[in-house]
């Protein structure tokens, strides 16, 4: 045993820790449950509970129709004006809509539409499944002029990067990527990725939902033409939040999209029956917002803006450092293997460790040591690292624990079929 493998260690990072304080700003109902799937459904802040009764009671009770005109109409580029904040972009190239996987299908028919002469989709197997599926689907919408070209990873941890560089060509229309990678916490270097379709005159469009909030991201640096991303993970906007797209300002009058609705037409309370699209961002609206799941995204992403990106990254770094050392002394020699990368800058915010036994350990971590993580099939259990509220000794417990279910085989009693969700 070092010190790194002492509880006491543990209790000393947290007393050091400069944002420790911010934990006392989220619900936490359960003071003993380790809490570690952050990447999956972010905690509830406080500030969000004031605001969900202020909502309901006074903007929607008392305010009611009256209310659109004090906020809820210009919610969604509010608050995309802060996620705009957080990805290196301006206040006027992101707002916030429907679901990430519609958005995204917006995104890639109107991007496909203006490429025309071009006619492959470059992408991975390491890339959301409903990023997958949205792509055949945008395909078969266009009369599969299209074809989806998708790239291996060499381990089923980092992505395929020299295969991609070497098969970006002048058939190119679009390449989409995971900036980080839902599974491994593979994170790209989007602006080497993105110069590179560039110069190969492919668009490039970028999935957020694993790095916004928790890795820093620069679209504007990168000169990224389109991205998407989720706001219920470390933005912590509540479950099925709607989502956010970016569209660089010089291409948002160029694309079309492809799902118009009145929330897009100019002067929409004119009721003309002629679709003309609002300028800008807007039109990349359909339907009306909805406003309580929307509104209640912005304490959230206010917290992050507070603790400041930069520091949230390096302590998601010394932490996700801290879990992997653990796993070296501790869990390495019980049969864990770590499906995440060793090098610092190439990791998201989650460390996922696989087993033959993940399942039914999973299963006896949620079940009778109150640890909550998630399973990923075949064989990956995810440890979600939210620096806003995860503590060291949270990540010391939950490694303890994953040692004793593994050191006293309690996982033995658990079916080896998966619950609905895991
Ligand atoms: C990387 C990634 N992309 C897309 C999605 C789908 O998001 P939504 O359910 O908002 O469509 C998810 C959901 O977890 C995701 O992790």
């Amino acid at each position: 045993m070092t010190r790194q493998t002492d509880l006491a260690y543990a209790a000393e990072l947290d007393a050091h820790d400069p944002l420790a304080h911010f934990r006392e700003r989220f619900v936490i109902s359960d003071p003993d449950l380790i809490y570690m799937d952050g990447n999956s459904l972010g905690r509830l802040p406080r500030a969000t509970v004031t605001l969900a009764q202020n909502l309901i009671q006074q903007q929607w009770g008392e305010r009611l129709i009256r209310n659109w005109n004090e906020g809820w109409f210009t919610a969604p580029e509010r608050v995309g004006a802060k996620i705009a904040d957080l990805i290196g972009a301006e206040p006027d190239e992101v707002i916030v809509a429907d679901s990430t996987s519609v958005n995204l299908f917006k995104l890639v028919v109107a991007a496909l539409r203006i490429q025309q002469g071009r006619s492959r989709i470059l992408t991975d197997n390491l890339n959301f499944p409903s990023d997958h599926y949205i792509l055949q689907g945008a395909i078969d919408l266009l009369d599969k002029q299209h074809r989806l070209d998708i790239l291996p990873s060499p381990d089923g941890i980092h992505g395929p990067v020299t295969e991609l560089q070497h098969r970006l060509d002048s058939q190119t229309a679009l390449l989409t990527l995971s900036h980080t990678v839902f599974k491994s916490g593979y994170v790209y270097d989007m602006p080497a990725i993105t110069s590179a379709a560039h110069v190969a005159g492919a668009l490039v469009l970028w999935d957020l939902s694993h790095s916004v909030g928790s890795v820093p991201v620069d679209l504007h640096a990168a000169q990224v033409d389109l991205a998407i991303g989720c706001t219920y993970k470390y933005l912590n906007g509540g479950p099925g939040a709607p989502a956010f797209l970016y569209i660089r300002r010089d291409l948002q009058d160029v694309l079309s999209n492809p799902l118009a609705g009145w929330m897009g037409q100019r002067d929409l309370f004119n009721f003309e029956l002629e679709y003309r699209p609002a300028m800008g961002l807007r039109h990349f609206l359909t339907g009306t917002p909805p406003i309580v799941s929307l509104s209640l995204i912005e304490p959230g992403i206010d917290l992050l803006l507070e603790a400041g990106l930069d520091n949230l990254r390096a302590k998601s770094l010394r932490q996700s450092e801290y879990l992997i050392n653990l796993w070296e002394a501790l869990l390495q020699q019980l049969g864990f293997t770590l499906n995440t990368p060793r090098e610092a800058d190439r990791r998201g915010s989650h460390v996922s460790l696989g087993h033959t036994e993940s399942l039914r350990i999973d299963q006896a971590l949620i079940h009778e040591m109150n640890v909550l993580p998630d399973f990923r099939p075949p064989d990956t259990i995810r440890l979600g690292i939210a620096p806003l509220y995860t503590s060291y000794r949270d990540i010391y417990t939950a490694v303890t624990r994953l040692q004793k279910i593994v050191i006293e085989r309690l996982y033995e009693k658990y079916p080896k079929e998966a619950p609905l969700v895991t």
